[in-house]
């Protein structure tokens, strides 16, 4: 592994940490991503001895490098060449970013692989320059990343309970690695899943957020779906499993379509809450079922229900209530637009309010609808396709010609009010939106002239003087 060790920030480790006699590894998920051959930005080094001493020390080495130094957590860290150097003795205890209890360095490096999280982070790589290098792993962890296998280092009912994040993490793991979790693991999990409650929401839409971002964020769902962790998470969700019937008539499962379109967004788009509108989308179908004699299953208004429930489950798992949510509610409501324009002839007005609507969130509702057609009838789904993209073409045609993407009024309120001599009032707002309707059903351009034109026919109408 000594070849991987290149940055000269070892070498400096190295030196320092022989000159003191102490024992220096990089630990954790450096050398997993290492030999995993992901990109990473933190690196984590133990020692046998202070964490804050060594990192000041090396600091000083590398030509006076600011450390910032966190006292109760007995750690210390300072930037160099992009990468976030973090320092830590030793320790018996379990490790815990988040902990507030005081931190005992006083461990050796096997107490402190022992009370890691999973076999494939407990590895360390030395950086003493003898053994410079050379992998310490008690626990088979390299074997476990060639497998495929997230696993305890120790009994996993001691390990979960040390910290319950663990069992998040197991499963984020799992979802972001395509690994499998080894049965003890995942019986340890389901034993333990009640532990999870006292987790900060924070941190739990952390490890989500992480899931979300992988290239199957169902394995993640499912995971914690069988496991019965979600109904802990997001109830919402978990109502979606399974299919009612009626007279014979079920429907599709919710859940899993979800987790298909979810899927099939990921090559799409890498926009964090565009993949949460992939999970929302349908959130309220169970809400608005009803099983109708004549028309089957119907799930009436489910997209404005759906957008409704939105801020509750944002409120909940701590996920921002700004334009991000907004944007998702947004997505929600919509997402049934584009798909009936497809079904129906595409008529200019229909595609001119969906620009309207959607504004520059246009693009974003396509990606989505075309991620959310899950039917195994190729001839359907090409067909489907085939519609989508007129309703592309369309409104790029529609934009360029009358721009109402990001409306705005041609004529203001202002010079309504000043033309017909009228105060602020209901008539004036009347008048204004007689005059986006009509741009909006193409009877006039999204043009002054023809704006203006149209507002004093609409004022005679309405027996207003100019
Ligand atoms: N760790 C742990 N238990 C936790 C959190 C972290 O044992 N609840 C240990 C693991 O050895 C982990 C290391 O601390 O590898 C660093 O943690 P962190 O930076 O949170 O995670 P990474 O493994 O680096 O992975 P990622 O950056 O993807 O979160």
């Amino acid at each position: 592994m000594k070849e991987h060790l290149k940055s000269p920030v070892f070498k400096t480790i190295a030196q320092v940490a022989d000159e003191n006699g102490n024992e220096a590894y990089v630990i954790g998920g450096f050398v997993r991503d290492l030999i995993l051959k992901r990109p990473t930005t933190d690196i984590d080094v133990v020692v046998v001895g202070s964490g804050i001493d060594l990192a000041r020390e090396v600091a000083k080495e590398l030509g006076g490098l600011k450390v910032s130094v966190f006292k109760n957590f007995g750690t210390a860290m300072f930037k160099y060449r992009g990468m976030d150097i973090e320092f830590v003795g030793a320790r018996k205890e379990s490790y815990q970013r988040n902990s507030r209890k005081p931190i005992v360095e006083d461990g050796t490096l096997e107490d402190d692989q022992n009370r890691r999280d999973f076999t494939i982070n407990a590895m360390a790589l030395s950086l003493n320059e003898k053994s410079f290098g050379e992998l310490v792993d008690p626990f088979g962890g390299l074997k476990d990343l060639e497998e495929g296998v997230i696993r305890t280092p120790l009994d996993p009912m001691v390990t979960f309970s040390d910290d319950p994040l663990r069992i998040l993490r197991a499963i984020r793991f799992a979802t972001q690695l395509g690994f499998r979790i080894e049965d003890k693991t995942y019986e340890g999990i389901v034993a333990q899943k009640d532990r999870l409650q006292i987790i900060s929401m924070e941190r739990v839409a952390e490890e989500l957020n992480k899931m979300m971002m992988s290239e199957r964020p169902s394995l993640g769902f499912k995971l914690l779906e069988k496991t019965g962790l979600l109904p802990m998470i997001l109830p919402e969700l978990q109502d979606m499993k399974g299919v009612e019937k009626v007279r014979g008539i079920g429907h599709k499962d919710n859940f899993y379509h979800t987790l298909e379109v979810l899927d099939q967004l990921v090559p799409y788009s890498d926009d964090l809450w565009l993949r949460w509108a992939a999970l929302l989308h349908d959130i309220a179908k169970p809400r608005t079922k009803r099983f109708d004699p004549k028309l089957g299953w119907t799930f009436h208004a489910h997209n404005f229900v759906g957008m409704k429930m939105v801020p509750k489950i944002f409120k909940r798992l701590r996920l921002p209530q700004n334009e991000k949510m907004k944007f998702v509610q947004k997505m929600v409501e919509l997402h049934m637009r584009p798909i009936v324009l497809s079904e129906d002839e595409v008529t200019d007005s229909a595609v001119r309010r969906l620009l309207f609507e959607a504004g520059d969130d246009i693009d974003s509702l396509m990606t989505l609808c075309e991620a959310d057609i899950t039917s195994k009838n190729e001839v359907k789904v090409r067909k489907f396709l085939r519609n989508f993209k007129l309703v592309r073409q369309k409104l790029k045609e529609i934009e360029e010609k009358d721009r109402v993407r990001n409306f705005q009024p041609p004529v203001s309120g202002e010079e309504v009010m000043k033309t017909f001599n009228l105060p602020p009032c209901q008539t004036v707002g009347e008048i204004k939106s007689a005059i986006k309707e009509a741009i909006l059903e193409g009877e006039i351009h999204n043009d002054y002239d023809e704006a203006r034109a149209f507002m004093l026919r609409k004022g005679k109408e309405m027996g207003l003087k100019s």
